[in-house]
Formats: C-alpha cells, sequence, structure tokens
C-alpha cells in the first residue's frame, strides 16, 4: 500500500496543531504507520530539503526546520502522497485553500505548517530519511464487534 512523509513542523508544533492535524488524516481514513516527536539535526535538514539547496531561502528553510521540535509520520493508503498533498493545500497559505492545513492555519510561505511528500520517488526517500524500518508498524484495521 502506498506511503507518504507526513511532517508537522515546528511552527505547527509550537501552535498545538499535531492533534488537528494528526486527526484529519485519521478522519480522511488513513492509516498511521509510524510517529515520532524529534528535533532535526542540520545534516539532515539539509539532506531532506537538497532540492532547494541553491534557492535563496536554503538557510532560512534549514534554520526554520531546525528550530524546535517536529512531529515526523508515515501515513499509509491508497493515493495517500496526491490526497495528503490537496489536504495540505499549496505552498504559500495565501494562495492555499481554505478546508485545506495551510489555508487554515498558514501564515506565511516560511511557516506553512506542514511538510509533506510530492511524489512516490520523494516519499520513499523522505520516509527511509527519517525512519527506520522497525520504526514503521503493518497492522491491520477490522470491523470490531466491540463497537456498538
Ligand atoms: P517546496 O518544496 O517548493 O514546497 P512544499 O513544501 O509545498 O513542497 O518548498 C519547501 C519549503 O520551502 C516550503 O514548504 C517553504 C519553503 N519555501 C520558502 O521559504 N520560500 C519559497 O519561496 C518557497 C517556494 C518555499
Ligand atoms: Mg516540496
Amino acid at each position: 500500500m502506498e506511503k507518504t512523509f507526513i511532517m508537522v513542523k515546528p511552527d505547527g508544533v509550537q501552535r498545538n496543531l499535531v492533534g488537528d492535524i494528526v486527526s484529519r488524516f485519521e478522519k480522511k481514513g488513513f492509516k498511521l504507520a509510524g510517529a515520532k516527536l524529534m528535533q532535526i539535526p542540520n545534516a539532515l535538514a539539509e539532506e531532506h530539503y537538497g532540492e532547494h539547496k541553491e534557492k535563496p531561502f536554503f538557510g532560512e528553510l534549514v534554520e526554520f526546520i531546525t528550530s524546535g521540535p517536529v512531529f515526523a509520520m508515515v501515513w499509509e493508503g491508497e493515493n495517500v502522497i496526491a490526497t495528503a498533498r490537496q489536504m495540505m493545500g499549496q505552498t504559500k497559505p495565501s494562495e492555499a485553500m481554505p478546508g485545506t492545513i495551510r489555508g487554515d492555519f498558514g501564515l506565511t510561505v516560511g511557516k506553512n505548517v506542514v511538510h509533506g511528500s510530492d511524489s512516490p520517488d520523494s516519499a520513499e526517500r523522505e520516509i527511509n530519511l527519517f525512519f527506520n524500518q522497525d520504526e514503521l508498524v503493518s497492522y491491520e484495521k477490522n470491523d470490531h464487534n466491540w463497537i456498538y
């Protein structure tokens, strides 16, 4: 089943948005496969955002993403990569639709609350960067007869 890497950025953690963001993916019907609160080391931040190394905002981006704890997650489900990007909204919160995470909570392009992988290749790369295999859990969700 398809998996994607989603991360609540330091601004989202500071603003107590972890629960809301987890809840959106849960309610949508996706399955949580791994999660941890962590402070990103500089080298990991530079690797994660390697595609933006030459951009003028790279320094600020690395500084921000390492500035406080993030909540890193792996979510699983059919088309989860593209669907999660839709649920996040446009990179610039001013362009993100209401109802999306960035549209509802984002303030500036730098502090846009959430990260999500943008393709199958980046999902695989980012999951492996942030999680060891033994930190990911594989399990079934069943119809339980103890839910009335
Ligand atoms: P990008 O990969 O283009 O966006 P997304 O997070 O939607 O995949 O950029 C990565 C992050 O870099 C983005 O979330 C916020 C930051 N950023 C800036 O600070 N300034 C910018 O002009 C852009 C394009 C991004
Ligand atoms: Mg990106």
